[in-house]
């Protein structure tokens, strides 16, 4: 048994080092596919002897199942922000209050100031024990699990001189990359967009789920270090020591003495940060000695030893000439600005995004305004207000449309939503367009072709819905304009090629409503066939682990249009794959099914993931959290006592896992 832990703990080791080198280095050492080898390597033996769990162990990065909501704690020192300066005047004040306050030599510590969600960590005995959000700067969320699956963060620190117990602050960030490619997917689910990269990475650290968060790879930098022991008397030092102890620590950290330097420091950053992979919105400075900012002491808010100086937005004043309104795959209907051409950092600005009809209205908007557009956080410039006292008397206000800019069919609104759709779903071109290339896709039906070829063959007639595509050939699509040969029996290959596309891809292709590509495989093991998902009540829908009331609705209703049923026969007829394959739908079962089943505890004999689908493979629902509607809980070693403690106080059946795995025999 003994070299079992030897194992774990070497593996452990190895793969703290590769994260670090990785993560905080951004160099690495192996592949990703090495890694991915070594961390499967550890996870199998974790659960083969669950006695060797450890929550620090690189395996819990992937996020753990445990569902809850977040518990309060106590700051054990407040967590304070800082006084915001905008001038450079303020900065020369800031000094000179210092120089006066000290009466003595003093360094100044320059950092980025990172646009994130600040973040306290405690560790004890070198290991990662909580993480805490900010709050109210007195009591903050604990969001421990999500934090453990940041990858820049430790959980267990390098080397062996770190304090027995310490906290250290910084910010948690999404970075630029991240955001954008989770916008561009909220955008093909046409579900509301963050409209920055910090509300993006602090709604995903308030995520409910650890799984969501690890795979929305966050980021994080360090700033501040608190404690009774640290290592040196000089806030600079201190840094440099947690970055050998494995923290991610910016090399944009530096020390200087002048105003002179300061302002470089301020001037380089205010261009070069344009350059960095996360969102900066200024600088921080802090008097590099603990005991000289201990001297200086704080007001009733803020330190007296530290500043922030904001950068300015960059922002210009441009005439609204137009507005003009997208149509989108699912018929929303996004309105955008046309301006008269601007130049904002570096770039001509002609369009800024509006959001919807409400963001209109905030901003009072009218036709010929002189209005203010800013390039912040956003990728995206925004018009963030309007100069009334340019407006003319005849301007008139930008009244949303009431109908399709496309098509003509007067807009709806959903209830509660703040978005618009063109309900005419099949007879509305620039939604029938998005659907086909939505279908096209890789994740979807993997067919070589983008919008231009939807658009040609569009306009050429061959194409009014999915299953059209199916009749093409490739002599009547090489006549098309710039069509080769080639392409055209590329396309027509990937055609046929996709009839053998699994269901629960085919499910995703047809491009429902918030049927992504998660939700469609949910859906095709609940529901094997499509006759089967067809005929399903919304009661049944709801069944469904994660399909709430609105995928739920929007399934129902895309069944019952008939041009969706006609072309969903048409598709069969083609030998589109509607049925779940034989091997998969062979290990199906009903033996589970109606019940409720939450999963707690560490197991030896299957992970927790693998329960988790054999409750689903045979018909039950797997669901987080325990309540009057549990049939059981499975439990393996660890249950939580809060949780056996409900499950007691409802009666809830406890079942382990041999119990469990008797009752699918
Ligand atoms: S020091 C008592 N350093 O900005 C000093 N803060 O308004 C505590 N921030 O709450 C903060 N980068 O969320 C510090 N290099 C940096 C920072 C930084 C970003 C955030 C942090 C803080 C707020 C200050």
């Amino acid at each position: 048994m003994n070299h079992i832990k030897q194992q774990i703990d070497a593996l452990r080791e190895e793969l703290n080092k590769h994260n670090y080198d990785y993560y905080v280095l951004s160099a690495p050492t192996i592949s990703d596919f090495e890694f991915d080898k070594k961390l499967k390597e550890l996870a199998d033996l974790e659960t083969r002897y669950p006695e060797f769990f450890d929550p620090n162990s690189p395996t819990q990065r992937v996020g753990s199942d445990i569902n809850k909501s977040f518990r309060q704690v106590q700051h054990k020192y407040p967590m304070l922000s800082l006084a915001n300066t905008y001038t450079e005047e303020e900065v020369t004040d800031f000094y000179n209050r210092v120089k006066k306050g000290l009466n003595d030599d003093f360094e100044i510590v320059c950092e980025l100031k990172y646009d994130g969600t600040s973040i306290s960590l405690t560790y004890v005995n070198g290991e990662l024990t909580q993480a805490v959000t900010r709050g109210d700067g007195v009591q903050g969320d604990d969001v421990t699990a999500n934090v453990r699956t940041i990858r820049s963060i430790p959980l267990r620190l390098r080397g062996s001189d770190y304090p027995a117990e310490f906290e250290i602050r910084g910010e948690i960030l999404m970075p630029w990359s991240v955001f954008e490619s989770l916008n561009k997917e909220r955008e093909e689910q046409e579900e509301m967009l963050f409209a920055n990269p910090r509300n993006a990475g602090s709604g995903t650290l308030k995520q409910q789920d650890p799984k969501i968060v690890a795979s929305r790879k966050l980021d994080s930098y360090l700033y501040y270090l608190l404690g009774e022991d640290l290592p040196t008397d000089g806030h600079y030092e201190n840094l440099m020591k947690a970055k050998e102890w494995g923290f991610k620590i910016s090399d944009a950290t530096k020390k200087c003495k002048t105003l002179d330097e300061i302002f470089a420091y301020i001037h380089y950053w205010d261009t070069e940060r344009k350059n960095l992979p996360v969102a900066t919105d200024g600088i921080v400075l802090k008097v590099n000695s603990l005991t000289q900012q201990r001297n200086l002491g704080y007001t009733s808010k803020f330190p007296r030893w530290a500043i922030a100086f904001k950068f300015q937005a960059e922002k210009a004043v441009t005439t609204l000439e137009s507005v003009s309104y997208q149509v989108g795959r699912t018929g929303a209907v996004t309105p955008v600005a046309n301006l008269k051409p601007v130049k904002l950092s570096g770039t001509t600005v002609k369009r800024a995004s509006l959001y919807n009809e409400d963001y209109i209205n905030q901003l009072d908007l009218h036709i010929n305004d002189q209005v203010y557009v800013e390039k912040g956080g956003e990728i995206i410039p925004k018009i963030t207000g309007v100069d009334t006292t340019k407006r003319g008397m005849f301007d008139a206000k930008v009244d949303f449309i009431k109908t399709c800019p496309e098509c003509g069919t007067p807009l709806v609104k959903d209830d509660g939503e703040a978005i618009y759709y063109c309900p005419n779903e099949t007879g509305c071109p620039p939604q029938i367009k998005g659907r086909i290339e939505h279908f096209l896709t890789r994740k979807a039906m993997n067919i070589a072709g983008g919008s231009e070829t939807v658009e040609h063959l569009y306009n050429a007639g061959y194409i009014r819905n999915i299953a059209d595509l199916y009749t093409l050939n490739w002599q009547d699509v090489s006549r098309l304009e710039r069509w080769a040969e080639k392409s055209a029996k590329n396309l027509i290959d990937s055609i046929h090629a996709s009839v053998s596309v699994p269901y629960e891809r085919v499910l995703f292709a047809l491009g429902i409503r918030y049927v992504g590509e998660t939700v469609a495989k949910k859906l095709a093991l609940a529901f094997p066939s499509i006759d089967l998902l067809q005929n399903a009540s919304l009661e049944e829908l709801v069944q469904v682990d994660e399909i709430g009331d609105r995928i739920a609705r929007s399934i129902i209703k895309y069944f019952g249009n008939t041009a969706n049923l006609d072309v969903i026969e048409k598709l069969r007829s083609f030998g589109i794959q509607f049925e779940l394959s034989e091997s998969i739908v062979a290990q199906r079962t009903e033996k589970l099914k109606g019940l409720s089943i939450v999963i707690s505890g560490t197991f030896e004999r299957h992970s927790r993931d693998e329960y988790k689908s054999m409750i689903e493979q045979n018909g039950g629902k797997n669901s987080g959290s325990i309540s009057s509607k549990t049939n059981y809980i499975l439990a393996g070693d660890n249950m939580g006592p809060a949780k056996l403690e409900k499950a007691k106080s409802l009666g809830v059946p406890i079942i382990d896992e041999d119990g469990f795995l008797k009752m699918l025999e």
